[in-house]
C-alpha cells in the first residue's frame, strides 16, 4: 500500500499493474477491498489505484465529522492521482462512490479519461433518507458498529440470490464492512449533507458505463435506466443476480461489462 499525506490525515492506496489507470471508489461502509474482484481482472492489462477512503480500511479516521463530505473524499482521490502520478483515469465508482465521482466531475472533469458509475443516484437524501442516517449515528455511538453491519448484512444491500446460495459472499462483504467507527459516522455525515447531483450528469462528456445489480433495492435499475437516458451516448448494463454490491454478488457479469467499456 502505498500512502499520501492530506491535513494530516493518511489515505492509503493500494498501486497495481500497468496501463491505462482506473481509479476505485468504494461505498459505504467498505473499503478498497471491495474491489478484490475487479483488480484481479484488471490488473493484468491496467494500473488499478484503489484507495480506502477517510475513515475506512487502512486510512486515518479523524473523528472531526466536518472533515467529511463527498467533495473532501474527492479531493483526497486527487491527491491520490497526484501522489500516483497520475493525470488523469477511469473513475470506477458504486454507491456513495458515485456520489464522490460526481464531486469530482464538479471539481476536476479534466482529470476524468471516462466513467464507470455502479448502483448510485444523483438525487440527495430527503428528509426521510436523513433522519434514518441520523438514528444509524446514534445507533453507532451507543451501540458501535456491529448492530449496522448486522441489519446491512441481512437487510436489502444484497440480493435474495446472494443470501441464500453465496454465503461466501455474505461473509466478505461483513469482512469488507469492517471499519472504525468515525468512518461510518464521517461517511453518513458526508452522505447527508452532499449536494443534487442531477445536473452534474448534463456535464458528464466522457464516455460513460452505468452497471446496476437487477435486484438493487438500494438504488434500483430504474433509478439507473433515467440516469443512462440523460448521459448521451452513456452505456448501461444490468448485472444479473446481484442486489447493491454487484461488484461483489456478480463479478463475472461486472467484470466482463467493465473490460468490455475499457477497450472500446
Ligand atoms: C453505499 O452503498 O455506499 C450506500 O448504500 C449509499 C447510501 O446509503 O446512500
Amino acid at each position: 500500500m502505498a500512502e499520501v499525506e492530506r491535513a494530516h490525515n493518511r489515505i492509503y492506496y493500494a498501486d497495481r499493474g500497468d496501463g491505462e489507470p482506473v481509479l476505485f471508489v468504494h461505498g459505504y461502509p467498505l473499503n478498497s477491498s471491495l474491489w478484490d474482484p475487479q483488480v484481479g481482472a484488471l490488473e493484468g492489462s491496467y494500473r488499478c489505484l484503489v484507495p480506502d477512503l477517510l475513515g475506512f480500511g487502512r486510512s486515518d479516521a479523524p473523528e472531526d465529522l466536518d472533515l467529511y463530505s463527498v467533495e473532501a473524499y474527492a479531493a483526497d482521490l486527487l491527491s491520490v492521482m497526484d501522489d500516483a502520478g497520475v493525470n488523469n483515469a477511469t473513475v470506477c465508482s458504486l454507491s456513495m462512490g458515485g456520489y464522490i465521482a460526481f464531486a469530482l466531475v464538479r471539481s476536476a472533469p479534466e482529470r476524468i479519461r471516462a466513467l464507470i458509475l455502479a448502483d448510485t443516484r444523483v438525487e440527495p437524501d430527503g428528509d426521510e433518507a436523513r433522519a434514518s442516517r441520523t438514528a444509524q449515528q446514534e445507533l453507532i455511538r451507543a451501540q458501535g458498529t456491529a448492530p449496522v453491519i448486522d441489519s446491512m448484512v441481512t437487510g436489502p444491500l444484497l440480493s435474495d440470490v446472494t443470501r441464500a446460495s453465496k454465503p461466501d459472499v455474505v461473509e466478505r462483504t461483513r469482512r469488507i464492512m469492517d471499519n472504525p467507527a468515525p468512518g461510518f459516522l464521517g461517511a453518513l455525515e458526508a452522505m447527508k449533507k452532499r449536494p443534487d447531483s442531477t445536473r452534474t450528469l448534463a456535464r458528464i462528456n466522457v464516455p460513460t458505463l452505468f452497471l446496476v445489480g437487477e435486484h438493487d433495492a438500494i438504488t434500483p435499475p430504474g433509478v439507473a435506466r433515467e440516469m443512462h437516458a440523460a448521459v448521451p451516448g452513456s452505456r448501461l448494463v444490468v448485472i444479473p443476480d446481484a442486489g447493491h454490491l454487484s461488484n461483489l454478488e456478480s463479478p463475472a457479469a461486472f467484470n466482463g461489462a467493465t473490460l468490455e467499456f475499457l477497450g472500446s
